[in-house]
């Protein structure tokens, strides 16, 4: 079978809803145990619990059963991580950056409470999540393991990965990129944490050195290609699908791979990344079927 044939019959919608469900039951519990009747946690769940897709922890789920099983530092590293991406939508939805109205379906957290508030609700989720991080039970001989998917993620979420990116694309308002510099800023602000939950859960359910690399070129092709799709959908998705505002990039004058290229040649250019990854996934074989699917889904999405 060649690695460009479609994944055997694989339910993606019953692989997708059952995954996310085992996420957001995790995240339920989490905030049962943790947090108060406030208005920052209200802020905190407001935004946790609206509809994500909840991509990077389904990515760091499939990359735990490629190579072995999930386990519940699998599970916390995925709540984690989710919580990490909240918090960067909140404040990407900011005035100060993109100020938009609409997220996951809802006012955005400062449009539902106020722009203070929503500075704090996302501070509050980033460091909650390594709180969750370093409270997930492992064995002495696992938190070597665990330190380093620690490290591995608030490196893609620091100043070397999101935030550089996030830089980077404020910084690139109105300013034509080369496509270069513009693919060097997707892979900073969405590829590095999607790379690292692949590698998270890989890691966490006992990977090897082998498996985590061609897990990494697997997870930064798709990483690249979720922007850049995430850019195609600002130009040509349906807002009430993707509950979220289109045609924003264009009016903000950001630098995307559609006004750099064009749409026919941004949905090439995602293909490809696709192929390349699909083609990493070729030495687990029949283990990697919903990672590969995974990779279908990020260019075939509609939100
Ligand atoms: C949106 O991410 C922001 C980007 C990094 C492109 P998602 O499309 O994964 O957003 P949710 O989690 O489903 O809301
Ligand atoms: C968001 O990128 C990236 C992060 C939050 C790190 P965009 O600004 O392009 O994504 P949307 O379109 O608002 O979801
Ligand atoms: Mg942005
Ligand atoms: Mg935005």
């Amino acid at each position: 079978m060649n690695s460009f044939a479609p994944p055997a019959p694989f339910d993606l919608t019953g692989y997708l809803d059952n995954h996310r469900r085992v996420i957001d039951q995790a995240l339920e519990k989490i905030i049962i145990s943790h947090f108060a009747e406030t208005r920052l946690c209200h802020a905190m769940k407001y935004s946790l619990m609206a509809s994500g897709k909840r991509l990077r922890p389904i990515l760091c789920m499939a990359a735990a059963e490629t190579v072995g099983e999930i386990n519940p530092q699998v599970i916390a590293a995925a709540c984690a991580i989710e919580m990490i991406h909240t918090y960067s939508l909140i404040h990407d939805d900011l005035p100060a950056m993109d100020n938009d109205a609409l997220r996951r379906g809802k006012p955005t957290c400062h449009v539902q409470f106020d722009e203070a508030t929503a500075v704090l609700a996302g501070d509050a989720l980033l460091t909650f999540a390594f709180e969750i991080f370093a409270s997930a039970s492992v064995s002495p001989e696992n938190a070597g393991i665990m330190l380093q998917v620690i490290r591995n993620v608030s490196t893609a979420a620091g100043h070397k990965g999101m935030i550089e990116g996030q830089m980077q694309d404020i910084a690139a308002e109105g300013i034509d990129m080369t496509l270069d510099a513009l693919k060097t800023m997707h892979a900073l602000k969405t590829g590095a944490l999607i790379e690292a939950s692949v590698a998270s859960g890989a890691l966490l359910a006992g990977g090897s050195e082998s498996e985590i690399r061609q897990l990494e070129i697997y997870a930064r092709d798709i990483g690249l290609a979720f922007q850049v799709v995430d850019d195609i959908l600002n130009v040509e998705g349906d807002a009430g699908e993707m509950g979220k505002a289109t045609g924003t990039d264009a009016s903000r004058g950001k630098s995307t791979y559609p006004a750099l290229l064009g749409l026919s040649q941004s949905k090439q250019f995602a293909a490809e990344l696709i192929n390349n990854a699909l083609h990493a996934l070729d030495i687990f074989g029949i283990k990697s079927t919903s990672l590969k699917a995974l990779a279908n889904y990020v260019i075939e999405r509609k939100r």
